[in-house]
C-alpha cells in the first residue's frame, strides 16, 4: 500500500469542521480588519527564498525542498509565504495607487524539518502583512489581531513575546557587542553555535541547547543598542498594546529564523505544546521590498502556525457538520429513478439530503437513516406512487404523513419549517 509522505498528513471529516471554524474565524476578523485576500503560487524560483529569507538561515540551508525543473529553473516548494506576497506587490505594482495595502492568505507551506508533534513538512500558515506603514501602530494592530483571533477561539493559554531587532543603523553594533561575548563562552557553545557565530550570531540567541542557554545567560540585550528612532518604535508598540490591553513579555532573546526583520518581531508562545511553542511568528521587514527589486516601503507581518492552533484547541470538540435534513429511501427500481431525481432537487434548493443508491431492504436504508441522524426520511413506495403521494417520518417523534408529489420540494420545504 502507498503510504502518506514522512512529515505530510490528511485532515479527515471529523477533524476538518475545527479547521473550517478557525480559518472562517480568521477570514471574518481579518477582513474587518481591511484585509483582502491574495493567493499566492506554491511554487517559486528558488532565488526568492534565497534572498529574502537568507542564505545563512537553516530553512535555506537545508529545509527547502528545492529541484530543478525540466528546462533546469531551480524552483522550490514555499517554506513561508511572505516572500511571495512581497513578490507580487512588486511585481504587479500593487503599490502604485496607493502604498498601504494589507493582505492575508491561508495555505500549505514546506519545510524539510525533523518531524515530530506539531512540526509537519507540509504545514498550513495564516498570514497577514501589512504594506506601507512605518508606525509600529500597525505592528500593535497586528499582535491585537492574533490576541483577538486566540482569544474568540478559546484559545487562552498563549502569550505574546516582543522584542526589537533594531535597523541597520544600530543592529551592526549590537552585532559587535554579541560577538565580543560569545567569543568569551565560544567553549561552552555547541558546534551549531559556534558555526552561527560567525555567519548568523543573532541566532545564538535562539538556541535550545541547555548548555548554550546556560553560556549566554548575561548575554547583552539588544535592546541596549537600539537607536533614538527605533527606541521610539518599541515604546509605541508596548505603549499601543497597554492601551488596548494586550499582556506582552518583553523577551530581549527573542530572535527569527528568517533574516527580513527589522524592528518589532513578535512570537505567541503556548506551554501546552511542549517544545513547538510557537503558534505564530512575526515582525517588520522594512527592508524587504526594496531588497527584492521594488520601491523603499515598510512592511510588517504575522503567520500563524494552523496545524498547532488546531492542536491547541483539538480537545474542546467542535462540531460543525450539519445534521441531516431527509434521508430518501426507496423500494422498487421505479421508485428509486424519483427518489434520485428528488434528493438532487432537494440538495438545489439547500435541503440537505442522503439517499441509499443501492437495492437495500427498506429495513436497512431506516438503519442508515439512523446513523447519519436525518431529521426526516422520505420514504418513497411503489404503492404510496400509485396514489400520487411519498411519506415523510419525523425520525425523532415517528410521526408520519403522507405528501402528494405534485409540488414535492415546496411541500417537504413547508413541513421542515415548522
Ligand atoms: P515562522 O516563524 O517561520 O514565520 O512561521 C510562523 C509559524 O508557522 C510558526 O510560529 C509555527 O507556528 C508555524 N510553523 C513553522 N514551521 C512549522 C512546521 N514545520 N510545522 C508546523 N508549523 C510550523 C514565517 O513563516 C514568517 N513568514 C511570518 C511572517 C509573516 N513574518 C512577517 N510576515
Amino acid at each position: 500500500m502507498i503510504q502518506l509522505i514522512r512529515g505530510f498528513k490528511d485532515i479527515l471529516p471529523g477533524e476538518v469542521e475545527l479547521w473550517q471554524k478557525i480559518e472562517k474565524t480568521a477570514v471574518e476578523l481579518l477582513e474587518d480588519f481591511g484585509f483582502k485576500e491574495i493567493r499566492i503560487p506554491i511554487m517559486e524560483r528558488t532565488e526568492l527564498f534565497a534572498r529574502s529569507i537568507g542564505e545563512d538561515t537553516d530553512i535555506v540551508e537545508k529545509e527547502m525542498y528545492t529541484f530543478p525543473d525540466r528546462k533546469g529553473d531551480l524552483l522550490t516548494l514555499r517554506p513561508e509565504a511572505t516572500a511571495s506576497i512581497v513578490r507580487s506587490y512588486i511585481q504587479h505594482k500593487l503599490y502604485a495607487q496607493d502604498p498601504v495595502r494589507k493582505f492575508y492568505t491561508i495555505g500549505p507551506m514546506f519545510r524539510r524539518e525533523r518531524p515530530q508533534k506539531g512540526r509537519y513538512r507540509q504545514f498550513y500558515q495564516i498570514n497577514a502583512e501589512i504594506f506601507g506603514v512605518d508606525s509600529a501602530l500597525a505592528d500593535a494592530q497586528l499582535i491585537f489581531i492574533l490576541a483577538t483571533l486566540f482569544a474568540r477561539l478559546s484559545v487562552t493559554d498563549v502569550q505574546s513575546h516582543i522584542n526589537s531587532l533594531g535597523c541597520p543603523a544600530c543592529r551592526p553594533n549590537f552585532k559587535q557587542s554579541l560577538n565580543q561575548f560569545l567569543s568569551g563562552v565560544k567553549d561552552r557553545l555547541c558546534a551549531d553555535c559556534n558555526r552561527r557565530q560567525i555567519r548568523n550570531p543573532l541566532r545564538v540567541l535562539d538556541c535550545k541547547v541547555p548548555a548554550c542557554k546556560e553560556a549566554i545567560e548575561g548575554v547583552p540585550s539588544i535592546l541596549d543598542s537600539l537607536c533614538p528612532e527605533c527606541h521610539r518604535q518599541f515604546e509605541i508598540l508596548k505603549n499601543a498594546l497597554e492601551r488596548l490591553d494586550v499582556p506582552y513579555i518583553v523577551d530581549k532573546r527573542l530572535v527569527r529564523g528568517l533574516d527580513y526583520y527589522s524592528r518589532a518581531t513578535f512570537e505567541i508562545k503556548t506551554g501546552l505544546l511542549g517544545a513547538q511553542d510557537a503558534v505564530a511568528g512575526g515582525g517588520r521587514y522594512d527592508g524587504l521590498v526594496k531588497t527584492l527589486g521594488g520601491p523603499d516601503l515598510p512592511a510588517t507581518g504575522f503567520a500563524i502556525g494552523f496545524d498547532r492552533l488546531a492542536e491547541l484547541i483539538a480537545d474542546s470538540k467542535v462540531d460543525n457538520a450539519r445534521q441531516l435534513d431527509i434521508f430518501v429511501a426507496s423500494l422498487g427500481e421505479k421508485s428509486r429513478a424519483l427518489a434520485f431525481e428528488w434528493s438532487c432537487a432537494f440538495g438545489l434548493a439547500g435541503i440537505q439530503v442522503e439517499m441509499d443508491m443501492s437495492n437495500r431492504s427498506l429495513k436497512s436504508q431506516m438503519k442508515r437513516a439512523n446513523k447519519f441522524a436525518a431529521k426526516h426520511t422520505l420514504i418513497v413506495g411503489e404503492n404510496e406512487l400509485e396514489q400520487g403521494a411519498v411519506i415523510l417520518r419525523n425520525m425523532a417523534t415517528k410521526d408520519q404523513v403522507s405528501i402528494p408529489i405534485e409540488n414535492l420540494v415546496e411541500n417537504v420545504k413547508a413541513k421542515l419549517a415548522v
